[in-house]
């Protein structure tokens, strides 16, 4: 924990200030959806591949583009990789969504991230995979937060039973990598076939990984 609150004042204090100076709280965020429709506004594309991911700024209080957890173009890091991931399997996307409005301010989002852990807490799901049955494989996508999954991502998994479906994670981290989620996930979904080779991206080089996401897409046979 030391290592991590040492890398974090090092790392990422800068865009924690960033984010704690741009931090306005927005009267105007989206409302959540109650029920996601899966490919981002889209009908299925028929593929048999899945792509679901948590990005904070997708689930939070704060104009997103005002977040530090997004890329120059205003998507958070993990909605980032996980259009990547789909532009290079073909596959369909899925915003896993929470009831929280996560604080915007980075100090706080810290705070907020170490209590649910320390509560054990499970946020309710707002989206829903509605069509699961068409997937055989998931690309499961999440930010590393206190060395762990973020709570909301054991409320997913609490959620779904992936028996007989190859999950494949992806993340962002900030030095951690996993931290073990992988393990984690093994054992919340023991019949799931996990894959080992998960790619984690630091979250400053998250904007140029096209290349590096497609050739681990291609080396795993998902590539389109
Ligand atoms: C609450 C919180 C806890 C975090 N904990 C860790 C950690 O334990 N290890 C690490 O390497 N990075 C940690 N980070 C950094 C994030 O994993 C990293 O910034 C990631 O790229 C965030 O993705 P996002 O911008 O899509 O939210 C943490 C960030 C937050 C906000």
């Amino acid at each position: 924990m030391k290592k991590f609150l040492k890398t974090i004042s090092v790392v990422t204090a800068v865009s924690l200030l960033a984010l704690t100076g741009c931090g306005k709280t927005s009267s105007g965020s989206a409302p959540k959806s109650e029920v996601a429709a899966v490919n981002d506004g889209g009908e299925p594309s028929g593929s048999n591949i899945l792509i679901a991911y948590f990005a904070v700024a997708e689930n939070s209080d704060v104009d997103a583009s005002a977040s530090a957890s997004v890329i120059s173009d205003g998507r958070g890091r993990m909605k980032a990789l996980a259009d990547m991931i789909q532009i290079a399997t073909g596959g369909d996307l899925f915003s896993i969504q929470t009831s929280v409005d996560y604080p915007g301010d980075g100090e706080k989002l810290i705070d907020y991230a170490q209590k649910e852990q320390d509560d054990n807490a499970r946020p309710e799901l707002t989206s829903r995979i509605e069509n699961l049955d068409d997937y055989d494989v998931i690309f499961i996508g999440y930010p590393t937060w206190w060395y762990d999954l973020p709570q909301v991502m054991y409320s997913f998994f609490d959620e779904y039973d992936f028996s007989g479906k190859t999950i494949v994670p992806f993340n962002s981290a900030n030095g951690s990598r996993f931290s073990g989620t992988i393990d984690t996930i093994k054992e919340l979904e023991p019949n799931a076939n996990v894959i080992e080779e998960g790619l984690s991206v630091h979250e400053s080089d998250v904007e140029g990984a096209s290349d590096e996401v497609k050739e681990w897409v291609n080396g795993l046979g998902y590539g389109k």
